[in-house]
């Protein structure tokens, strides 16, 4: 007997576990009702009273030994499946998660809205779906007039894709009581596909500011502060006459980037001046459209393309880089 509870702990201490599957044939073998430490006890039961006494010691230690071998190996499979703590390894170098960044046009759509806030304008935006008047009507684009040509529209049904955050005005004004000083950032769309280059929705940033006794000077001094704090102290601005329906007079706003290298001559097509925005006086007739009485309020209005200033400010040749989403370019941004 003595050697039979010998041999079974060797065979115990030896047997190896290395899966949940062993541990059971383990089990089977030695613990469960018919293994072979079981069947020792039920030959210990028959002994007579005098040997029992050697037996019992030994045969017990083995029972105890037996279970705590199974009891470790079983704790040891389930923490190992049902948390990861088996499988972490804490000497392992920490993951560095990538951290996204503003897109280009986010960054300097937040950068003029700043500017403008600064000058007491507030945000306003509109939906890129808009109907014709707040599109066209009320901007004093008359029915049929070759203007309505100088922005190639979408037509959804009746309705457009806003081909200028200009309907963000109206919207406004319609609405509410002078006076307005609001800023008005969102995407527009136009039918360009003339060329290759180009893309058939850009960003716009629109300004507005009506009150009594808003004169031009007042916008002037507006924008000069704007480039000022956009593109650096110093830098030289011009005002040449144009034309929107919406606005009158109409000027077109360029900067000076000069003519000194290849680059400079490229982009201003050998002047050195670069056309940023179109602005002007708010036409009366505009006003009317929101029952503003243009005897008592006037206004400035002025619209740039947030996608070329950002082109300019970061040196980006192509518009369509700004919207194919590769990473290699956006990840430039980051921290801005
Ligand atoms: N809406 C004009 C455009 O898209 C820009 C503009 C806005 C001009 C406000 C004057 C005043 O070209």
């Amino acid at each position: 007997m003595i050697q039979k509870i010998q041999e079974i702990t060797t065979e115990v201490n030896d047997y190896q576990i290395d899966s949940p599957e062993a541990l059971e044939t383990y089990r089977l073998k030695f613990l469960s009702r018919k293994g072979s430490i079981s069947e020792l006890f039920d030959v210990f039961k028959e002994l007579p009273g005098i040997e029992k006494r050697d037996i019992g010691k030994p045969l017990n230690i083995l029972k105890s030994t037996a279970e705590e071998k199974f009891n470790l190996c079983k704790e040891e499979f389930e923490s190992s499946q049902d948390s990861l703590s088996g499988k972490i390894d804490t000497t392992l170098p920490v993951y560095q998660n990538e951290f996204g960044s503003f897109h280009p046009l986010k960054i300097v759509e937040n950068e003029l809205v700043d500017i403008f806030h600064s000058l007491g304008f507030d945000l306003a935006e509109g939906p890129e779906i808009e109907d014709d008047q707040h599109n066209f009507g009320a901007l004093n684009f008359a029915e049929d007039h070759p203007a309505r040509d100088m922005q190639d529209t979408f037509f959804i049904g009746e309705n457009v894709l806003r081909t200028h955050t200009s309907s963000v005005q109206i919207r406004e004004m319609e609405h509410n009581e002078p006076p307005f000083r609001l800023v008005m950032p969102g995407r527009v769309y136009r039918n360009e596909a003339v060329s290759s280059r180009s893309n058939c929705f850009f960003h716009q940033i629109e300004g507005l500011y009506v009150d009594k006794n808003v004169t031009f000077a007042d916008l002037k001094q507006t924008l000069y502060y704007f480039v000022q704090q956009f593109f650096g102290e110093g830098i030289k601005i011009r005002f040449r006459s144009s034309y929107f329906p919406f606005t009158e007079p109409s000027a077109e706003m360029d900067i000076w980037a000069g003519i000194e290298t290849e680059e400079n001559k490229r982009l201003t097509k050998g002047t050195g001046w670069l056309e940023v925005l179109g602005c002007g006086m708010v036409h009366p007739n505009v006003l009317k459209a929101c029952n503003i009485d243009p005897e008592i309020y006037t206004g400035f209005a002025f619209g740039m393309g947030i996608d070329r200033i950002t082109m300019l400010k970061y040196g980006i040749h192509d518009i369509r880089d700004l919207f194919v989403n590769d990473t290699r370019m956006l990840g430039q941004f980051k921290g801005l």
